[in-house]
């Protein structure tokens, strides 16, 4: 399946064990003694937050949501809308909502907000990798595994037309069409 003409390596497993190993030992130092909830934004995220998961040691509790985006374009906002909701409590814990990706933000910006008007004990934004260049929308994204170009990348969760997602390493993908 990985075609060397258009598949081109980005990050491999050193690569991608570094920065989730650095990630999850700036928040084991940020939310010692804290009662944390990840909240997994799906699908893109179901293998980066069970690796990020397993390096916690903190008081975790683990939810997914799953959210669409209808009538995207640049001047035209989206409408999002919830296609699977969170059922933990999240009154007075630390939530910590996890994407693998961010690009225009649009998506994270509805969830953060809906997140914190459930008044959580706080409320921050981590992602594995950040295409910090084609943020649409401001939202505030505290940890960071890797900052990227605008490049189309497949594997680790990242998918191209649902295909992909089970690769274990990151590819770049040089003729997506
Ligand atoms: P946005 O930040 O609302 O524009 O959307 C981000 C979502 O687009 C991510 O959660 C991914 O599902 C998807 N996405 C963005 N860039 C890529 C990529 O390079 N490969 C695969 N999916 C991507
Ligand atoms: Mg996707």
């Amino acid at each position: 399946m990985i075609d060397e003409k258009t598949f081109t390596k980005f990050l491999n497993r050193t690569d991608i064990e570094g920065i989730v190993q650095s990630l999850g030992n700036q928040l084991n130092r940020d939310y010692e003694g804290k009662q944390v909830v990840l909240i997994g934004v799906l699908k893109g995220c179901c293998v980066f937050m069970a690796d990020l998961s397993r390096q916690l040691k903190v008081d975790l509790e683990i939810d997914f949501v799953r959210l669409t985006s209808q009538g995207k374009g640049l001047t035209t906002p989206g409408t999002v809308s919830i296609l699977k909701d969170i059922s933990v409590d999240i009154r007075n814990k630390h939530v910590i909502i996890v994407e693998e990706i961010i690009d225009s933000g649009r998506t994270l910006k509805f969830l953060f907000d809906r997140i914190q008007a459930s008044q959580p004990a706080s409320v921050e934004v981590l992602t594995f990798l950040d295409k910090k260049d084609k943020r649409l929308v401001d939202v505030p994204v505290k940890y960071v595994g890797r900052l990227i170009e605008d490049q189309f990348l497949v594997g680790y969760g990242l998918d191209l037309e649902e295909k992909c997602r089970n690769l274990p390493e990151i590819y770049f993908l040089r003729y997506p069409n």
